[in-house]
């Protein structure tokens, strides 16, 4: 039998990290549909709009007022890509031959690709007893506590000593306040962002990675190409000219606090996300924390 990662019962109400409906998100995504209903043949023929969408959504996330992401910059090269989950799935078969490392509590989805196709793969503990052919991913907000992971840093120290590759995974960074982090790091090669978790369009698979170097990977060939998905490409246009990054996170943090008090759960830098005590342990993922999603709550009239 195969092991399985995810061993939280479906029936628990704040399980899965998931978007909020927000009523002028959604609004807004009908508008959008209607439009593409009229344009359809001309967004699919727009060879470039996956470009500019990766241009716009990168100058959006500098925009942030309530996170400080230095040097973002450096990582002059932008991909459309179908989620993060795309992203990491060329970062696996890059560093195939590595031995693939995280922290217990990250996205579920890593564990299940490397216990199926690279076998060769370790928890990270807190010793951080990182090997010299190792490849690590890790996101930022930490999945799992939904603030930056305590070791990242120090982390990050070692993998620049080290020469390791590492995927910095910010699928959640847009519903984030009070993350601070300087992108200018060696080992740093590659980062993904998505717009699934901050907008409920996680179906439609809008996602980036930006790297240091055009190494020409299958990524790269299909966006030269403008072999990507220019529906999603044209839907994630139209949000971010319509909400700024930090839209999410200052409409719902009152409502964050105000369930964190009557739940007596501690709030997250993720707007949607709480941690909770050892009463909260049916939420526990396999890490340090027990992880609630809050997003349920947001949407009661
Ligand atoms: C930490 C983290 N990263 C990435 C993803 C994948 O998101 P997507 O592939 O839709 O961008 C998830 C989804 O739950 C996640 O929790």
């Amino acid at each position: 039998m195969k092991k399985n990662f995810n061993k939280i019962s479906n029936s628990l109400p704040y399980k899965s990290i998931r978007a909020i409906e927000d009523p002028q998100v959604n609004l807004e995504l009908k508008r959008i549909f209607k439009n593409f209903s009229k344009n359809n043949k001309k967004i699919i023929d727009n060879k470039k709009i996956h470009q500019i969408f990766c241009n716009k959504y990168l100058k959006w996330i500098k925009n942030s007022k309530n996170n400080k992401l230095k040097n973002l910059s450096k990582f002059k090269y932008l991909n459309f890509a179908n989620g993060s989950s795309q992203v990491f799935d060329y970062f696996y078969s890059k560093y195939k031959n590595k031995r693939f490392r995280a922290f217990r509590g990250e996205y579920v989805y890593h564990y299940i690709s490397w216990r199926n196709h690279y076998k060769n793969w370790k928890f990270l503990d807190k010793k951080l007893n990182l090997k010299k052919n190792d490849a690590v991913v890790i996101s930022l907000p930490f999945s799992d506590s939904g603030s930056k992971h305590p070791l990242m840093n120090k982390l990050i120290q070692i993998c620049n000593k080290k020469n390791i590759p590492v995927l910095v995974d910010c699928c959640h960074l847009a519903m984030c306040k009070g993350i601070n982090f300087d992108f200018n790091q060696k080992s740093i090669k590659e980062i993904s962002f998505s717009m699934s978790k901050n907008f409920p369009v996680s179906r439609l698979r809008i996602g980036m990675r930006l790297s240091k170097i055009d190494d020409d990977d299958p990524l790269f060939f299909l966006n030269k190409l403008a072999l990507v998905n220019k529906f999603s490409a044209y839907v994630g246009l139209k949000l971010l000219q319509k909400f700024k990054f930090d839209y999410i996170y200052e409409k719902y943090k009152d409502k964050q606090l105000k369930y964190c008090k009557k739940l007596k759960v501690k709030p997250s830098n993720i707007v949607a996300i709480a941690t909770g005590d050892q009463k909260w342990k049916m939420y526990n993922r396999g890490g340090d924390w027990n992880r609630l999603c809050l997003s349920s709550l947001y949407e009661k009239k």
